[in-house]
């Protein structure tokens, strides 16, 4: 006995101890146990991913709300969990869950209510220790800390929202209080430093809701595939509580190019003698990306061993002029061109054989894919 603090040992007996204190004053009492088996858990919600499973959710759940609750049992690999209650630290009101077990220790914990004052997470399991039967039998165990949800909640109808560069984008939210009304302060934040407009308050009766909107536009010069992260946070008017949603916007520009490259050849001097060590051919060609075109991206040498020279047009940047250059002994030679999203033309020609001229007849231009393959517009 140190002052009025009492300490007391117990025998190491497997069971359910009571303790009963008779005390005209005040009294708190510490019951310190010495096991291996503890737990861990994570409020959960169903993903929509394909895959389906569980995400974590990061911010705290709703009260009055349903929720689930990811349970890992730690320290025992023949110990079972078989009830989970949240039991509310002020009075006796407690929650009460299904529990289905997911193997190697985890569970899903479905609750059809989170209270609204604080609780802590309960634990009850079976610990199948057949080797030593002193610690085998029932436990219970108690989260560290008590758990307080939020009165609060922002939620957001598409989390996965494709936004085109340029065009602007609204994102729809609504805000729902099971507490105190009042003007809540909106904060929208996002990671790529893009504008936002939203409204800055929102006023709630007291257990009311309210919808807003955050207007986002992905600058012109976004890059395809970039994904911004946003987030939408309200805040109660005492500042107490808050409640924010998380989602995520793709940006993807529309496409309207399905042409292909187009190669338009000015000049072909092919003059081969017999011997073709000796003597070169050239030819220049012009590309363009037609009306709807995004542009020509690039043109490269696919077959031949001459060498290629590309320039744009003296005051068109939309045409594109390759000029090839190669010996008399590589007759042949693919140009690849491709336009900014991907369609891809080859075009294919000749250095003609030492007999003759070349007759621009049997220049062939053949289109790989007439629709062709966009890779900018596959998201995997
Ligand atoms: C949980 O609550 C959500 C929204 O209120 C509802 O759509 C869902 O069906 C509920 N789930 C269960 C298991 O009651
Ligand atoms: C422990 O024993 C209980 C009751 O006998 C049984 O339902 C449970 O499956 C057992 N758990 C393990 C992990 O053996
Ligand atoms: C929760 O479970 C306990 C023990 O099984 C039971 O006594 C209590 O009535 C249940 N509470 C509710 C609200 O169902
Ligand atoms: C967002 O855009 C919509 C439609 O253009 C407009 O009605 C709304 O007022 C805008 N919201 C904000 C917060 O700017
Ligand atoms: C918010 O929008 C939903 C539909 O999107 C509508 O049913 C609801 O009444 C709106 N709430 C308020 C407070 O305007
Ligand atoms: C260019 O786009 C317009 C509008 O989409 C369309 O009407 C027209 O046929 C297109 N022109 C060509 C050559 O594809
Ligand atoms: C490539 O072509 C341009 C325009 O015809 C010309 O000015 C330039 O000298 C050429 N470069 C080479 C390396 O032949
Ligand atoms: C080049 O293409 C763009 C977009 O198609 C067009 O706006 C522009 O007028 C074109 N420039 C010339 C010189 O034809």
């Amino acid at each position: 006995m140190v002052g009025n603090l009492r300490m007391l040992k117990l025998l190491t007996l497997v069971g359910v101890w009571k303790i009963a204190i008779v005390s005209k004053t005040a009294y708190s009492l510490k019951v310190v146990g010495e096991s291996p088996i503890d737990f861990l858990f994570d409020f959960i919600e169903e993903s929509e991913g394909p895959f389906g499973g569980f995400d974590v959710i990061d911010n705290r759940p709703t009260a009055g709300g349903n929720a689930s609750l990811l349970v890992m049992l730690i320290g025992s690999e023949v110990a079972t969990v078989t009830e989970v209650t949240l039991v509310e630290s002020v009075g006796s009101g407690q929650v009460n869950s299904t529990v289905e077990a997911l193997g190697g220790g985890e569970y899903v914990v479905h609750f059809d209510r989170i209270p609204s004052v604080e609780f802590v997470v309960l634990v009850k399991g079976q610990n199948n220790n057949s080797i030593s039967r002193a610690s085998s039998g029932i436990f219970q165990r108690q989260s560290t800390t008590s758990l307080r949800a939020s009165a609060l909640n922002v939620a957001v109808d598409e989390l996965d929202i494709v936004l085109e560069p340029g065009t602007p984008r609204s994102v729809s939210f609504s805000v729902m209080t099971t507490g105190e009304g009042g003007s809540f302060t909106m904060q929208a934040t996002n990671d790529q430093g893009f504008t936002l407009y939203y409204p800055p308050s929102l006023f709630l009766d007291a257990g009311g809701s309210a919808n807003g909107t955050v207007n986002i536009t992905a600058p012109p010069n976004t890059p395809s595939g970039t994904v911004i992260t946003l987030t939408i946070e309200a805040v109660a008017p005492s500042g107490a509580d808050s409640d924010y949603a998380v989602l995520h916007l793709t940006v993807l520009p529309t496409v309207t190019d399905f042409t292909p490259p187009v190669c338009k050849l000015l000049s072909l001097n092919s003059d081969c003698p017999k011997n073709c060590k000796q003597s070169m051919w050239d030819l220049s060609v012009q590309v363009t990306d037609g009306v709807n075109g995004t542009g020509v991206d690039r043109v490269s040498l696919r077959e031949g061993s001459g060498a290629l020279n590309i320039s744009m047009a003296a005051g068109n940047d939309n045409v594109t002029l390759v000029s090839y250059v190669a010996s008399c002994c590589s007759p042949d030679v693919q140009l690849v061109a491709v336009d900014q999203v991907g369609n891809v033309e080859i075009c294919r020609y000749s250095g003609a054989s030492w007999s003759s001229r070349v007759d621009y007849s049997i220049l062939l231009c053949f289109t790989l894919l007439s629709l062709s393959l966009q890779p900018e517009n596959v998201i995997i």
